[in-house]
């Protein structure tokens, strides 16, 4: 194969408004598995090693714009405004500013088309390194192509595409129907671009005028494309549609590469979720992007895991939330366990029900197992916290730090009132507002004194008696 090792840029259209979404929110902004569709062919883009990425935006620019730049925070993306919506030419047109001076391959993608995958994006550029021409283009034979324009041929080269509306009864038999995904050279597409008209059933610059310029320089490599890969998004149904495909493609890898999922149909695991073999994932399971789980891990039925890490071995019980946070190994999480931004739990941890950490550091075997609320807190190795401690981390104004030892016992129904420490191997009776620093090895208890009255139920019962006969 020949390669010719130019550069890539691409620009992935993003103004269209979605009419058929209904929806207040940009099409491009709608989630597909817990990203904005526009993240897909823009991640695609920075994968293939594009050098400048031109989102251009349109309807809502704004949000879209911000929400892309948080999403890739490091990526060379340039922003391009198409301000009314004239058609593909004008909206790929509208990028040339962002890419002036520029030179190498243009790849032109879809926001509302998620589900394209990296290889065929590489298959389209090897593809066009091989047949040298301008330009080369993604096509998919349709059962049913209505609406989508159609790759004219002649004498077995692309020719032309000629959109559904502007066909002839013969053109409209072809099912061979163009993607509206090309690698284009950057001179001769802003050349083209420059002299394309609205000459057409509908009046709008149609980018696909492009192919006929470019059949007349060279060959116009294709590469075919599966239906499923390249349907775009116009409304809230196709959008189901291709997040069903999306999450079946992301968990079949994921089974092939050792992990277990007990009903694929319910796990919902983002793109870049990495999960290590041997790891059983239970129905209903969430694992949305950042995630990282290791080695033989099981993951309870109704667990929602973001960015989050899960080292080997470790066991999340059913239900349990865990949002950044970090998890070493073999911990036993949950069931109904809520771990907190800044969570950093060591080795054989256990967190049971109820329990609720944030920005906590637990150490190497500790428990918390019941019915407890640990925030702001360093919390030492060999520690045990009884049922229902609180950490009362906040005074109305500021956070403190609750700091436990290691080998710590913390008695049932404890408030730790922060800023404060127990020193190493202390002891919290149970019921104790600890509101003074404990020194290591001591013991602390705060408790009104119990009194007990024998015999007050009898007598109590006894007086209720004689005022009913009375009355
Ligand atoms: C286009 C192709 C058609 C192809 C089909 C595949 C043209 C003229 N036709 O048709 O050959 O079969 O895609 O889906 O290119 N957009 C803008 N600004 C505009 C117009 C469109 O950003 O001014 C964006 C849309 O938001 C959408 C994409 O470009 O993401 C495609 O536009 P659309 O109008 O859907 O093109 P089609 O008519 O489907
Ligand atoms: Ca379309």
């Amino acid at each position: 194969m020949l390669r010719r090792m130019t550069a890539l840029a691409a620009v992935v259209l993003c103004a269209g408004k979605g009419t058929r979404m209904k929806s207040e929110k940009a099409k491009v902004l709608h989630p597909i598995l817990g990203r904005p569709l526009c993240a897909y062919p823009l991640k695609r883009a920075l994968e293939l090693g594009a050098s400048h990425v031109v989102p251009v935006v349109g309807h809502q620019a704004e949000a879209v714009e911000k929400t892309v730049r948080a999403l890739f925070p490091d990526a060379p993306l340039r922003f391009a405004v198409q301000r009314e919506q004239r058609g593909t030419a004008d909206a790929v047109r509208s990028a040339e500013e962002a890419l002036k001076g520029y030179s190498g391959r243009v790849l032109i993608l879809y926001g509302d088309v998620p589900l394209l995958r990296r290889e065929t994006l590489e298959a389209l550029l090897a593809e066009h390194d091989r047949t040298g021409g301008p330009l080369a283009l993604v096509s998919t034979t349709l059962e049913d192509p209505t609406g989508y324009g159609r790759v004219i041929r002649e004498g077995g080269r692309v020719a032309r595409i000629v959109e559904h509306k502007d066909c002839t009864p013969e053109q409209r038999a072809v099912r061979e129907s163009n993607a509206g995904i090309y690698s284009v050279d950057a001179a001769f597409l802003w050349k083209a671009l420059a002299g394309i008209k609205p000459q057409n059933a509908q009046g709008e610059y149609y980018l696909t005028d492009l192919v006929e310029m470019a059949a007349k320089l060279g060959p116009v490599g294709t590469v075919e494309a599966d239906a499923t890969e390249t349907a775009g998004v116009n409304d809230r149904v196709e959008l189901a549609a291709r997040a069903r495909v999306l999450q079946q493609r992301i968990n079949e890898a994921h089974m092939r590469a050792g992990v277990s999922i007990q009903d694929p149909a319910t796990a919902y695991i983002e793109e870049g979720v990495v999960i290590g073999p041997d790891t059983e994932v239970g129905p209903m399971v969430t694992l949305a992007a950042g995630t990282v789980v290791g080695r033989g891990v099981t993951l309870g039925q109704g667990s929602v895991l973001t960015a989050s890490t899960v080292a080997d071995g470790t066991v999340i019980k059913p239900y349990s939330v865990l949002e950044e946070a970090k998890v070493g190994e073999r911990n036993v999480i949950g069931p109904f366990s809520r771990l907190r931004p800044g969570t950093e739990l060591a080795e054989d941890v256990h967190l049971g029900n109820f329990v609720e950490t944030k920005k906590a550091r637990i150490g190497k075997g500790s428990k918390a197992n019941h019915l407890t609320y640990l925030g702001d807190a360093n919390i030492g190795a060999g520690c045990n916290v009884g049922a229902g401690t609180i950490t009362c981390n906040y005074d109305g104004v500021n956070k403190h730090v609750t700091e436990l030892g290691d080998g710590v016992f913390i008695g049932s129904d404890t408030q730790l009132v922060a800023p404060v420490k127990v020193g190493d191997g202390a002891y919290v009776g149970a019921g104790t507002t600890v509101t003074k620093n404990v020194p290591p090895g001591s013991l602390a208890v705060s408790r009104t004194p119990q009194t007990t009255k024998e015999g007050w139920v009898a007598a109590k019962k006894a007086r209720r008696a004689g005022k009913t006969q009375a009355g």
